[in-house]
């Protein structure tokens, strides 16, 4: 790899999403874990109840044509509905919300916005191998209760690789910025609701 591509890497958006997030994750990965969501089915489905909402938040995204654009693959990559099987395998209901989600479907959506709430949504995948092996001490898997948690059709690392690479390609330059801040009101949106969770 020549230093020029390596140097565009480091500073790519994939990278400075990471870098300007790496706190809240750190905080956020310890506020779940304190809530012990692997150490029974009620408190799993807690977890459960963060994620269907999270992913209710975004899931309009996968639709938007802009994106799809952006981000090839980008529909096969929703993960609501198998949130929502994981809730009926364990006979849970799907809550009714109060609020309305982040981003609404049929709507248009500012781009540089979305892909930073995408980046959390997407990266939240690749931290789900260590999820999915907590989920298995209770009899769950990637067939029953844990379907979200596998990892995409090709899987995670050339997922996210692609992921990553499409987003640092993105012709966002002076809007990163607002890509950067779509990613930390995500994470700030589980944060409080991993606070009511547990
Ligand atoms: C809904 C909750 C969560 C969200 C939204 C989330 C989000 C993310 C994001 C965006 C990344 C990608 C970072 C990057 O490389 O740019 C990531 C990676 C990772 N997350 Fe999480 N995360 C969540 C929960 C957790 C929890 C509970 C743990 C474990 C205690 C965890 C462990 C990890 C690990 C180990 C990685 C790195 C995986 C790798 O590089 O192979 N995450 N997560």
């Amino acid at each position: 790899m020549k230093t020029l591509d390596l140097v565009s890497q480091a500073n790519s958006l994939s990278k400075r999403l990471k870098t300007e997030t790496a706190a809240q994750h750190a905080a956020l990965d310890a506020a779940i874990m304190a809530g012990r969501p692997f150490a029974s089915l009620d408190l799993y489905g807690r977890f459960l109840d963060v994620q269907r909402a999270f992913h209710r938040d975004v899931d309009a995204l996968y639709g938007d044509p802009e994106l799809i654009r952006l981000v090839p693959g980008l529909p096969a990559l929703r993960r609501l509905p198998l949130i929502v099987r994981d809730l009926a395998d364990l006979g849970l209901p799907p809550r009714e919300e109060a609020d309305a989600p982040a981003f609404a479907h049929g709507e248009t959506h500012d781009l540089a916005e979305a892909l930073g709430w995408l980046y959390v949504a997407e990266g939240s995948n690749l931290g789900a191998a260590f999820l999915l092996k907590q989920a298995a001490k209770l009899g769950l898997s990637e067939s029953f209760g844990a379907r979200h948690l596998a990892p995409a059709a090709d899987g995670r690392g050339l997922s996210w690789r692609s992921f990553a690479a499409a987003l640092d390609a993105a012709p966002l330059d002076a809007s990163a910025a607002r890509a950067a801040s779509g990613a930390q009101a995500a994470f700030a949106r589980i944060r409080s609701r991993v606070a009511k969770a547990f």
